[in-house]
């Protein structure tokens, strides 16, 4: 129902208000970037860390989710897939962003390696994710699974960080959040 969707994606990223400014830091938008945002959902948190990028574009396989993010962010553009296959050509962005999202991959291995091959030489990497500490409890993972898909894999930052590097990036860091922590890194 889209009005639960509305309702569920703004409760999430109210909890998460204060990772925001830090990922829209880590983000870094201005007019020349293109970003994806894989797993964006609706885009509820999209559009708040991306304001200011020239074209953005969210990725998302759930296609009542996609239906509201078109009705209500047509600044954003909303496309259906997975993080296990881009459908976009290599070097064609210039940020990929995974929000609490690459937990839900069936292959994490395998959405780092196609958000390397699309973006472009020294395009950024930027996802956020949730330490164990924070993870939901069994009735929250029951919740999440069934709205957002039934793979749960949940990785602690140093972890992460090895998996981004086994992708191919460089300068892969680490950094704190409230709820969050994040990984950057450059292709
Ligand atoms: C917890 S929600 C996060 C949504 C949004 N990024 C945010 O910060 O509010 C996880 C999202 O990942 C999507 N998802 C699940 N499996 C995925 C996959 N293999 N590739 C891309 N997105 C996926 C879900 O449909 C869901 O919208």
């Amino acid at each position: 129902m889209p009005i639960f969707i509305r309702i569920a994606e703004r409760l999430s990223v109210r909890k998460r208000s204060e990772d925001l400014p830090i990922l829209r830091a880590l983000v870094a938008p201005s007019s020349t970037i293109r970003l994806l945002d894989i797993g964006g959902g609706a885009g509820t948190a999209t559009e708040r860390f991306s304001e200011g990028c020239g074209e953005v574009i969210v990725l998302e396989p759930n296609r009542k989710k996609l239906v509201v993010g078109r009705r209500r962010r047509p600044a954003l553009r909303f496309h259906e897939g997975r993080g296990e296959s881009i459908p976009f050509p290599d070097d064609y962005l210039d940020r990929a962003v995974a929000v609490v999202s690459l937990h839900h991959a069936d292959d994490q291995a395998q959405v780092l390696r196609e958000m390397r091959r699309v973006l472009r030489r020294s395009g950024r990497l930027v996802l956020a994710e949730l330490p164990h500490s924070r993870v939901p409890g069994l009735f929250g993972r029951w919740i999440g699974g069934h709205m957002h898909g039934p793979s749960l894999s949940f990785l602690e930052a140093p972890e992460l960080k090895e998996k981004v590097e086994a992708a191919g990036f460089v300068d892969v860091a680490i950094h704190p959040g409230a709820t969050c922590y994040f990984v950057t890194a450059t292709k």
